[in-house]
């Protein structure tokens, strides 16, 4: 992460482009990232949904010793998701924002798998995250084409 020299000013591009979020949907993710239990990579990550009904859920990533068991924070909101509205549940809007352990914000684009998940029960969201310092929604289908559909 670029750090700014000065100790007062500590504010990267990352955390500026955070702001430019759905400030709902951003501060639901924050939420979620601060609720995330990842010590063993210490990176926190939160994902913010809201579903094409309205309503807003929220996942969080959660680790475990045996590493590939850990889950990411995007199936997590999605199970949080179809928990409530049951298999209806579509997604309209997504946010994922991660987090260092000194709660700076870092890039962070939704993994393959995740991508997967979120064209399942989203074949029209739109997908809000951090690359390269700068804010980016894109429509699933551009983030994993040809998605698989059984
Ligand atoms: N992680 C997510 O929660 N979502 C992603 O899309 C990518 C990665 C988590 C998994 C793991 O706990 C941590 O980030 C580092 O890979």
């Amino acid at each position: 992460m670029h750090r700014s020299g000065s100790d007062t000013a500590i504010s990267s591009a990352s955390d500026s482009a955070v702001a430019s979020f759905d400030p709902e949907l951003a501060a639901a993710a924050k939420l979620a990232a601060q609720q995330a239990y990842a010590p063993f990579s210490q990176f926190y990550v939160g994902c913010a949904i809201r579903s094409q009904r309205g309503a807003v859920y929220r996942g969080c990533n959660v680790e475990n010793s045996a590493y590939p068991l850990g889950g990411c924070a995007e199936r997590h909101a999605i199970a949080a998701g179809v928990q409530a509205e049951g298999p209806d549940f579509r997604i309209a809007d997504l946010v994922v924002l991660a987090f260092d352990r000194e709660q700076q914000a870092q890039q962070a684009a939704p993994c393959g798998g995740c991508r997967q998940q979120i064209f399942e029960l989203g074949p029209d969201a739109r997908v809000n995250f951090i690359a390269n310092d700068a804010p980016r929604c894109l429509h699933i289908g551009e983030l994993l084409p040809f998605g698989f559909r059984l």
